[in-house]
Formats: structure tokens, C-alpha cells, sequence
């Protein structure tokens, strides 16, 4: 989660920018649908799963006991369900879950799998004004807070099962740096939401024209593989003129 807000936050600083950390985590190529099945998506299904039964089990008690620690274990649930909604549903949006032919035709007209890692910031900020405009830019931003909280404190209180701070005294140091942590990943995270639905639509006609020139740089330089299905399917006269380029397709 640091690393993929950050990664999407550091759209704040440029088009450019944002595409080359796009670039370098797509030049995995075929490798990475096993690192998102195995490094990603399994232990996020896991973890839900294992999630619900938490939830399902949990002893809620804020109504008896007002404590902050009653309410920290209450909302550590919400913020699990609602974390869990946020992913399927972002996943689905941005990724799609699945990438083979027949299945991405039925989901694409819905506007889902619609972000495209080399067209990367154009994309994003488009796929945030589908749906009216503001359904995307709400429910991100109540799910990236629900999961930077459930973070926070779930690193909490998993130290305490896992015995590294038993004692009040130890409990309180490990909530205060939770909190500061949770305190820098919350600016993070708003920092990427803001640079994802910031943009308006001439903003997004210029990113373009900066990722398909940096397309035809980096397919000619041997960087990225000359993948169409990568791209926007919106043809401009820049994504033309990249495409009419002789560049290898077998990288
Ligand atoms: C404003 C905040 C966010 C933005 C702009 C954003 C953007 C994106 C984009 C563009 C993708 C597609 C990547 C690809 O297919 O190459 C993606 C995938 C994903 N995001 Fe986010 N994201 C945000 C917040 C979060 C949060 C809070 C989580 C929590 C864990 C998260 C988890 C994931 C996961 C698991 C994937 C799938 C990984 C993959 O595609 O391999 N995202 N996100």
C-alpha cells in the first residue's frame, strides 16, 4: 500500500514521472501476472476471507465501554468490510481481475478494467470521471481512508498478538508511532486521490501526448514491448503516429 500510493501520488509531481514507475513495474512482462496472482491478489483473498470470519466473530462492546481501544477494535472491523468492498471493486475498475479477450469485452462496455499502464496518467484520471464524475472520486476517497486506517492500526494490533508490545507502557509507544504513520500515509493517500481526480479534460489531452511520446521513445529504445492492448484504445493523432512506427514485437 506505501509503495502504490506513493507511486500514484508521485503523479503530483508529473505525467512523466508517474509513467516511468508504471514503466518499470510493467517491464516485468510476463512475470507479472505471477507476482500480482502470488504477491498480490492471493494474499489480499486470503486475508478478506479470513477477514470476514473476524468480523463475524467479533464481540462489539462500544455500546457498554467508550474507550478509545472498544472503538479502535470496532472501527478496526468497519473499516475491514469496507476495505474489502473498496478492493474488489478498484481492482475490477482499474485491473479488471482477469486479462483474456471474451471476458474484457463484456467488462469494458460497464467502464471496468479501464486503466491502461501506457497510457498511464491519462487513463487514470479518465477512468475517475466514469460514472457521473463524482461516484468514483467519493468512493475512492471513503475506501483509501478506510484501508490507510486499517493499516495503521491493524499493524497495532498485530504486534500485540504477536507478543511485541504486551505491556501498557509499550502499548502506548506502539499507538503513538501507529498513529504517526497513519498520520503520513493518510497526506500520501490524499495526495494520490488529488492527482488522480484533479485533472480535467485538457489536462488529460496533454498527458496523452506526453505518454505517447514517451511510448515511441521507449519501444524504439527497447524499454517497454510494443503491447497495443496496454494502450488507450482513444486514437489521437499522437497514438497514430506511434503506431505507425516499425518497432519490434517480440521483446
Ligand atoms: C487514490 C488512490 C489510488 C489510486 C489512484 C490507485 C490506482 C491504481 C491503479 C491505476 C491500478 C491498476 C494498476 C495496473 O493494472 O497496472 C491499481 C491497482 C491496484 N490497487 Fe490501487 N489505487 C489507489 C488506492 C489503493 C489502495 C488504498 C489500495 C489498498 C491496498 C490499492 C490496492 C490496489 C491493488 C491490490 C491493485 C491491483 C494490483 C495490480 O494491478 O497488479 N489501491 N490501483
Amino acid at each position: 500500500m506505501v509503495i502504490h500510493l506513493t507511486t500514484n501520488a508521485s503523479l503530483l509531481n508529473s505525467t512523466e514521472t508517474f509513467q516511468r514507475a508504471v514503466y518499470m513495474i510493467h517491464s516485468a512482462g510476463k512475470a507479472l501476472p505471477i507476482i500480482e496472482w502470488g504477491g498480490i491478489f492471493a494474499p489480499l483473498l486470503f486475508h478478506g476471507i479470513l477477514g470476514i470470519w473476524i468480523a463475524k466473530n467479533a464481540k462489539l462492546n462500544t455500546s457498554q465501554y467508550r474507550f478509545t481501544s472498544n472503538r479502535r477494535y470496532a472501527w478496526q472491523r468497519w473499516t475491514g468490510i469496507i476495505a474489502l468492498v473498496y478492493l474488489f471493486m478498484h481492482i475490477w475498475h482499474m485491473h479488471g481481475w482477469f486479462h483474456f479477450g471474451p471476458y474484457l469485452d463484456v467488462i469494458r462496455p460497464l467502464q471496468m478494467a479501464s486503466f491502461r499502464p501506457y497510457n498511464a496518467a491519462s487513463t487514470l484520471a479518465e477512468s475517475m470521471n466514469q460514472w457521473g464524475g463524482f461516484v468514483w472520486p467519493a468512493f475512492y476517497l471513503v475506501g483509501i481512508l478506510a484501508c490507510v486506517y486499517h493499516l495503521a492500526n491493524g499493524l497495532w494490533t498485530a504486534g500485540i498478538t504477536w507478543g511485541l508490545w504486551i505491556s501498557p507502557a509499550a502499548q502506548a509507544r506502539a499507538s503513538k508511532v501507529s498513529v504517526v504513520f497513519g498520520a503520513v500515509l493518510t497526506v500520501i493517500a490524499l495526495s494520490a486521490w488529488w492527482a488522480a481526480v484533479a485533472p480535467g479534460p485538457e489536462d488529460v489531452a496533454n498527458m496523452r501526448t506526453i505518454e505517447d511520446r514517451m511510448y515511441k521513445a521507449n519501444v524504439e529504445a527497447g524499454v517497454i514491448s510494443d503491447l497495443p492492448e496496454k494502450r488507450s484504445a482513444a486514437v489521437t493523432p499522437d497514438t497514430a503516429a506511434a503506431s505507425e512506427t516499425d518497432v519490434p514485437s517480440d521483446q
